[in-house]
Formats: structure tokens, sequence, C-alpha cells
């Protein structure tokens, strides 16, 4: 549903380089709205994994997602969206979830921790519990928020959301405060992992079954946003590894198997985003897709 990172692709405010190509209507780059996915086994009922800002204009592009496809005789409020699944708190991944207000039931899914962190927060009070049921699910669980799909959580390197840091914060650490998702229907596999610090060996080996890898592709170069003069955090401090470089994901999962490899979440800094750049070639010839909003992904 949305391919870019949090603030999109451009984002609003900014002049770098490859956002000043979108503003200046070069035909390489394509805008790209918030991170979300959403997932299917029966082509009726939906998953949306991570609930971005764009929600609404993500619904509106995306057929699929029309509530005439649940109109029935009688019926005024219905969306094929059935049930969500936040990765992490960050707010690119849940400010969405006010857009999902207006009595409409769903499942809530997160980790007990993420799941934690909406509740503290009273504008989130917006989603009505008796309309929305919250469920804290844990790794090693398999469970079915809509019908046909499995899906089970793992904790990958992360950290707290943005807003919650204070003091020394933890990167990397694998707990409930950032998961990747393995979903399953019609005996095929995905893995979404849109925020990843770095790939242990048990992370490569854990997605080995997977028909397709959706990975977080936030910056090519560890200090692209000091390169690229609006900041000065790594990708690793913001809980994101690089694609290139030493210990950077372009290669971190060769040898594995792997069909489809695709890179999502993708800062507006990214030069990955320009078509024919070097760094979209240096991705390509190395295996990995960029993933675009609107994309479809059938394993
Ligand atoms: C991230 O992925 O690091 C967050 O979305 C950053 C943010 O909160 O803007
Ligand atoms: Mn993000
Ligand atoms: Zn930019």
């Amino acid at each position: 549903m949305g391919s870019a990172a949090g603030g999109g692709y451009p984002q609003w405010n900014c002049l770098c380089d490859v956002c000043q190509l979108y503003w200046a209507g070069d035909s390489r780059v394509a805008a790209r709205s918030q991170s979300s996915i959403a997932a299917t086994a029966d082509g009726v009922n939906w998953l949306l994994l991570n609930a971005s800002p764009d929600l609404r204009s993500q619904i509106l592009a995306s057929a699929p997602f029309s509530p005439m496809r649940r109109k029935a005789a009688g019926v005024r409020r219905a969306t094929p969206l059935a049930a969500v699944l936040v990765t992490n708190g960050d707010v690119d991944h849940v400010a969405g979830l006010l857009t999902l207000r207006e009595k409409q039931p769903f499942d809530l899914y997160g980790t007990a921790g993420v799941l934690g962190v909406i509740a503290d927060n009273p504008v989130f009070s917006v989603l009505d519990p008796t309309c929305v049921t919250t469920c804290a699910v844990r790794p090693g669980e398999a469970f079915e928020p809509v019908p046909g799909l499995s899906v089970e959580i793992f904790p990958v390197p992360g950290k707290v959301p943005l807003y919650l840091e204070t003091g020394d914060v933890d990167i990397g650490a694998e707990g409930d405060m950032t998961v990747g998702v393995r979903l399953a229907a019609h005996g095929k596999t995905a893995y979404y992992i849109p925020g990843c610090a770095s790939v242990p060996d048990h992370l490569a080996e854990r997605v080995r079954d997977g028909d397709v890898l959706l990975f977080d592709g936030t910056v090519f170069e560890d200090d692209e946003m000091h390169r690229a003069g609006v900041g000065s955090k790594t990708g690793r401090r913001m809980g994101h590894m690089p694609i290139q470089g030493d210990g950077g994901s372009l290669h971190a999962f060769d040898g594995l198997g792997l069909k489809d490899r695709v890179y999502i979440h993708i800062n507006n800094t990214n030069p990955i985003l320009v078509e024919g750049s070097r760094q979209r070639r240096t991705i390509e010839a190395a295996g990995w897709r960029i993933a675009r909003d609107g994309m479809e992904i059938v394993p």
C-alpha cells in the first residue's frame, strides 16, 4: 500500500537531492506513500500490516479495500480490512489507526509492548473498545487474523519508537518493540520486516523458507542523511541497517534460495528511488526489487 519510510516520498518539506527530482517533475522518480502492506488468503478479507498516516488515500487508491466489496442488504458500515497488525509503535505505522475510527469493528494485533504504547496514548481511545478488539500476540504463536492466513511474529533487532527515546537508547535489542512477520497461505510464505537494525545469523536462517522477503530498505548508506544534508543521524541509530557496506542488507540473505527479495520502507533520501541510478542498479544486480505503491505480489 505504501512503500516509503516515515515522511513518504517526497517528504513534504524536503529539498534533498532525491526529493528535488520529484519537485522538478523528473520522470525517473515516483511518489510513494508511507509504510504499509495488506495481505489476504481468500481475496476478500484483508490483514493490514501497519497503519500509515496515508491510510485514507491508500484505501481510496485500492479497489480491493472499498467498502463496496462488503456491500449487503442493510449494511451501512463495512470494510474488507478485517484486521490490523502493527510491527512497532512508530508514527508511520500507527498514526493511520486514527483513520480507522468511525465505529468499525476490527481486530488490532501487536505485541503486548506495542499495544501498551498505543493504549497509553489517549488519542487512540477514539478506537472504541466496543468495536476494536486488541489482541496481544507472542513470538512463536501462529494466529489467523483473517481466514486462511497464518501469521507469526518474531523479534528483530530494533528499538523503541523515536517519541519514547530517553537517555541511552538500546539499539538492536530483540524485544517486543520491533517485530518481523511471517505470512503463510496456500503453501506459500512471505516475510515482512520493514524495520531492522541488523541481520544476525538466526534471522537469515529464519526467513530461509520464504517465497518472498519484504525487507527494510530505509537507507542505502548508513550516513546517507548526513551526506544528504538533512540530519546527522545514521540509519543504524534510527534502527535501520543500511543496504550497502559492512553488515549491510544487500548480501545478508544471499545463498538462502529466496526467490523474491523486495526493499520496502524506503527513505526519501535513498537514491534507489531513482530509476537507473547507480544505487538502483546495484540492488537490482544483487537480486533485489524495489517496492512501489500499489504493487501486488502473488507468491
Ligand atoms: C522509523 O522508521 O525510524 C520511524 O518511522 C521514524 C519516525 O518516527 O519518523
Ligand atoms: Mn518508519
Ligand atoms: Zn528528501
